[in-house]
């Protein structure tokens, strides 16, 4: 039996997608990666910023990812969800490491519309199918009622082993 080697890789300009990855590494026994952006987008002019590139569906400048993906079975990807898109960020990794994703999962943090026309996104920038999708409310994070929906996406990637 070997173990399926995961990385969880997560863009969160305001914590709360953050908080959701660091909870999924640890229940997925994975490493984490924070996709890393050129120029902040803290304020006023951020927000709007993120808006656009959202709207425009724009991807937007981000460093190199330094996990070797090919040395991962599958791969988490978490966004924000923003003007029912997904973040310009994510929407970059995704351009930039489409060739080289292993199978696929996704997750998104909400306000609370949005998850399905991200999945889709998601689905089409990754040119494949994620394994499970897993969105949960900014509200459910920070009054920590996520356990269940979490514990029920972790499951959904189950087995966590593989016949050797
Ligand atoms: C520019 C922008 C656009 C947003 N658009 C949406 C939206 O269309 N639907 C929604 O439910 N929430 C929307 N939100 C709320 C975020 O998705 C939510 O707060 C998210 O959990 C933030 O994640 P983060 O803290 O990891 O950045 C938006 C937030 C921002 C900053």
């Amino acid at each position: 039996m070997a173990y399926l080697k995961t990385l969880v890789v997560y863009y969160s300009r305001s914590g709360t997608t953050r908080k959701i990855a660091e909870a999924l590494s640890e229940a997925l026994n994975a490493n984490i990666e924070e996709i890393v952006e050129a120029n902040g987008r803290a304020g006023f002019f951020g927000y709007v910023r993120s808006l656009v590139e959202a709207i425009q569906k724009n991807p937007s400048a981000i460093a190199q990812s330094k996990s070797d993906l090919s040395s991962y079975d599958r791969v988490v990807i978490g966004t924000p969800v923003w003007a029912w898109s997904v973040s310009s960020p994510v929407r970059a990794y995704l351009m930039a490491n489409k060739e080289h994703l292993p199978e696929v999962a996704f997750f998104c943090t909400l306000g609370g519309k949005g998850s399905e026309s991200v999945f889709g996104q998601m689905q089409s920038l990754a040119g494949k199918a994620p394994l499970a999708v897993y969105a949960v409310t900014a509200g459910e994070v920070t009054s920590a009622r996520y356990g269940a929906g979490l514990a029920a996406f972790a499951k959904a990637l189950e087995p966590s082993v593989s016949a050797a």
